[in-house]
């Protein structure tokens, strides 16, 4: 089999990631193999995401750049796919009149028969079927992370009024619970230490479905032998349950965070984006989930500038801030999406406006932030160790000066080094580490333990 070179470039979320992996376990059949340089690939695909304006512009901008490419190297395959894919359709031909194949974000499966009916046809397809999706359980890709995604359910049925996602996904679909595990299984039989189950609102997985609860899942996850540790995003706070507070009480290999989107802080704004609760009831959640685990992390997303947001609103969002004291913060400009219907929303913000309103609220959120970091200062955390510190890895096998970075069960970078006797090699370890030093993205530290104090695979994880 003559071998074929293959660059992906994906832009979005983990979903996007975790797609554009099994994008190339299945074409590693038909003898693609990833390349890290769309100049001397055979076949070049755009993961493209379309959940805020400038995402999609980046898409376009990006296939804009392939055109050359395609002058040079006229046999060259070119594939847009994702959620721009999903929402533009045979649209996309006729703007890059260069590309080959336009697949939807449920055409994955089908993507190896596409691409052959382009090698030897040289037709332009178009394939955006979105309710065809089939699930096809096949390998997993191999490669050298501590840290995977698993999928364990697809497209959304909240509808919040800004949100393109469920036009470009589709309705709620969950995996079967023995697919995940199988999937789960076969990645730490390959050595993964750390999964992050993916969905858009995992609380509700499996009621649809009548399947086991999403605590349910987390509980069998638990089970998985050599597995260290568990985290997943993301979660709806309308389905927030008490259950799920529980569960990270109880079970040991779920990491001690939570990414917990609030979008704004008045029950007014709330409401016109058909979130499903208000300020008072996201409150009392965080207030019940802290009772029950005081030091767990938390973190959010915020939109800034919907339509009709009054200053007074803004402040009720920066005042929900202050009384959560987020450990990060994702915050954006509002920007109408296709479908979507708060772009018919009257009342936008202004684009200067808009900007402003995010610049101080990152400036808040900063001060919690570092706060937040800097309470770990003197403390011993579990590290699962991802590889070199960025500092000693220009390209280099061996790390220099034994210097390591992970993450703590909360989920924050910490850099640190080991004893200079120590060369064992700790990818994919639970180390102790004692926080020496913190910074507004990342931690630094020192580690402590001896070999025989380090954690045991399946050993007792969250911090
Ligand atoms: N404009 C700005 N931000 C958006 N998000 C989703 N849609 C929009 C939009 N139209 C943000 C939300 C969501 C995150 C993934 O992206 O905060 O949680
Ligand atoms: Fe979009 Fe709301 Fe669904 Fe999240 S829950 S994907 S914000 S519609």
């Amino acid at each position: 089999m003559k071998l074929k070179k293959l660059f992906i470039n994906t832009i979005g979320c983990q979903m996007n990631v975790y797609d554009a992996e099994r994008m190339e376990v299945l074409l590693a059949p038909m003898g693609y193999e990833v390349c890290t340089d769309p100049c001397v690939a055979d076949l070049v695909i755009v993961n493209t995401c379309a959940i805020r304006e400038k995402a999609e512009q980046k898409a376009f901008s990006f296939l804009g750049r392939l055109a050359g490419l395609k002058r040079k190297n006229p046999g060259l395959i070119i594939a847009a796919g994702g959620c721009v894919a999903q929402q533009e359709g045979k649209k996309i031909l006729k703007r890059a009149p260069f590309v080959d194949i336009v697949f939807g974000t449920n055409a994955i499966a089908r993507l190896p028969a596409l691409i052959k009916r382009a090698e030897a046809e040289k037709t332009r397809i178009v394939d955006v079927d979105i309710e065809d999706n089939e699930d096809i359980p096949g390998d997993v890709l191999k490669n050298n992370s501590v840290s995977r995604f698993v999928t364990i359910m697809r497209g959304c049925d909240n509808f919040c009024t800004y949100c393109v996602v469920p036009y470009v996904r589709g309705r709620e679909t969950s995996r079967r619970p023995d697919d995940i595990i199988k999937e789960i299984q076969a990645l730490v039989d390959y050595g993964v230490r750390e999964i992050t189950l993916l969905g858009q609102n995992v609380n509700s997985y499996g009621k649809k479905e009548g399947l086991i609860s999403f605590p349910g899942l987390l509980a069998k996850i638990n089970e998985i032998k050599g597995l260290l540790r568990i985290r997943f995003t993301t979660s709806h706070p309308k389905d927030f349950s008490d259950e799920l507070i529980l569960a990270f009480r109880d079970l040991d290999k779920l990491c001690s965070h939570i990414h917990l989107p609030v979008q704004s802080g008045s029950t007014r704004i709330l409401k016109r984006m058909n979130r499903k609760y208000t300020r008072e009831t996201y409150l009392k959640k965080i207030d019940d989930l802290r009772k029950i685990v005081p030091r767990i992390a938390i973190t959010s997303d915020i939109i800034v500038g919907f339509p009709g947001e009054t200053r007074e609103d803004f402040e009720m969002t920066l005042d929900l801030i202050k009384r959560v004291e987020y450990d990060n913060l994702f915050a954006f400009i509002y920007s109408d999406r296709p479908n979507a219907p708060a772009a018919g929303f009257k009342e936008k913000v202004p684009e200067k406006e808009k900007k402003e309103r995010l610049n101080e609220l990152l400036l808040l959120q900063k001060k919690y932030t570092i706060k937040k970091n800097r309470e770990l200062v003197g403390s011993v955390k579990k590290i699962l160790v991802e590889g070199f510190s960025k500092y000693q890895n220009h390209g280099d096998i061996k790390a220099e000066k034994n210097q390591w970075t992970g993450r703590t069960s909360s989920n924050k970078i910490v850099n640190f080094t080991t004893n200079e006797t120590e060369n064992e090699n700790l990818m994919g370890k639970s180390v102790n580490v004692i926080i020496e030093e913190a910074f507004f993205n990342s931690l630094k530290g020192k580690q402590v333990a001896t070999a025989a104090n380090r954690c045991k695979e399946g050993e007792s994880y969250a911090a």
